[in-house]
């Protein structure tokens, strides 16, 4: 028995309503379970896995996850095909490495998420924005001689936009990359929550010689796991491993052992079921209460997936001022444009996330809006 008080630095104001797009409902984790698995998994591992491990991650989880990733998303790896990350930004980065001294530039969505922005910037990577529409990104508008650049996209769920590529798109696209001869990296970030239309399979599945497929454990379980994968060309697993390993980023073996035995005694899926139907009902209160407040003069978009949705104002921009003011009334919002690379178009329209707020919370923060943009 231990007695120890967790001790704090940090000031969160915990009257603030935050709609956060990138966190899962925190409270409803089966941390009890979860504690099960990680202590078993410690208990029993070999001991030579305290030492500090290969870069590639467990022979074990690459196994379940390729058989997981098969089931889920239909694509078929090898697991020496994967590598494990501490989540998927440090996919970026390493693929942002491996392929910088190639193709000094990407051809990048616009809208992008901006952690994405920041880490290809920190490489010194051109961007080639592309926009994108309520069909993702316009592959029609890359042209088709580009040279030196890679590209990478977000196809199942277009953030923030929330937008899913059709088929013609994906074969344009991968059919370009053939020709520049490049690769597309594929960031497949909430896929698991999908409530309406059919699953669409994963870009990889079209080419796996150029897909390079990135997904993360931060919203299917939580962001501080810092748990991710990608799959690739077995071509370019040494090299990246290589990178993984020269920046000293190994992913620890017990939370890899704990997600690998969670996943393969059924836990994992059952915990997508169960957050799936929380999520769909946090989601249908979300809508109808800013149906309720603001009628006719909003657009709500990119809600068939994910733990968020797009809101278009007709008559509002949101300024510096305006979400000061909201902070000031207690509620936190997300600007779109906060994810542009051209700037300008996107000021009247915010992401509200609402995986990590209670229903009444949700309530109460629509009508705090409302009352600050009336
Ligand atoms: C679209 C998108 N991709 C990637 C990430 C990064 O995820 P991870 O926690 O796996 O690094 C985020 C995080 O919010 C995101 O919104």
């Amino acid at each position: 028995e231990y007695n120890n008080k967790y001790i704090s630095d940090e000031k969160i104001d915990r009257d603030i309503i935050d709609f956060n797009s990138g966190v899962p409902d925190l409270e409803k984790f089966p941390r009890s379970f979860w504690s099960k698995f990680l202590r078993y998994s410690f208990l029993d591992m070999p001991e030579y896995l305290l030492d500090y491990g290969r870069p590639q991650g467990l022979f074990d989880l690459r196994l379940t996850l390729s058989n997981f990733l098969l089931k889920t998303k239909g694509i078929k790896c090898y697991p020496d095909q994967i590598i494990i990350l501490s989540g998927s930004s440090e996919g970026f980065l390493i693929i942002g490495k491996l392929l910088k001294p190639y193709y000094n530039n990407v051809i990048i969505e616009d809208l992008v998420y901006n952690g994405i922005q920041k880490i290809f910037k920190s490489l010194d990577i051109k961007f080639y924005p592309i926009p994108v529409d309520d069909k993702g990104i316009r592959s029609d508008l890359i042209p088709e001689n580009i040279k030196n650049h890679f590209i990478i996209v977000t196809p199942s769920h277009q953030f923030p936009t929330g937008s899913v590529l059709p088929i013609q798109r994906r074969v344009k696209l991968i059919k370009l990359a053939r020709n520049i001869n490049t690769y597309i990296i594929e960031n497949d970030y909430d896929s698991e929550f999908r409530y309406t239309g059919q699953q669409i399979s994963s870009l990889h599945l079209l080419d796996p010689e150029i897909v390079i497929h990135i997904g993360t454990f931060s919203e299917s379980l939580y962001p501080s796991l810092r748990l991710g994968y990608m799959v690739l060309p077995e071509s370019l697993v040494k090299d990246c491993c290589k990178i993984k390993e020269s920046c000293g980023l190994f992913t620890p073996s017990i939370y890899q052992l704990a997600l690998s035995n969670f996943i393969k005694e059924g836990y994992f899926e059952r915990h997508i079921n169960k957050m799936k139907k929380l999520y769909k009902g946090k989601r249908k209160i979300l809508i109808d209460k800013l149906k309720d407040e603001f009628k006719s003069s909003i657009k709500i978009s990119g809600d068939s997936i994910g733990l968020y949705i797009v809101v278009e104002f007709k008559n509002v921009i949101f300024t510096d001022q305006i979400l000061k003011k909201l902070l000031d009334n207690k509620v936190r919002v997300y600007r779109v444009e906060d994810h542009s690379i051209i700037k300008g178009k996107h000021n009247n329209k915010i992401i509200l996330g609402y995986g990590n707020l209670g229903t009444g919370e949700i309530e109460e923060g629509i009508k705090r809006i409302k009352e600050i943009l009336k």
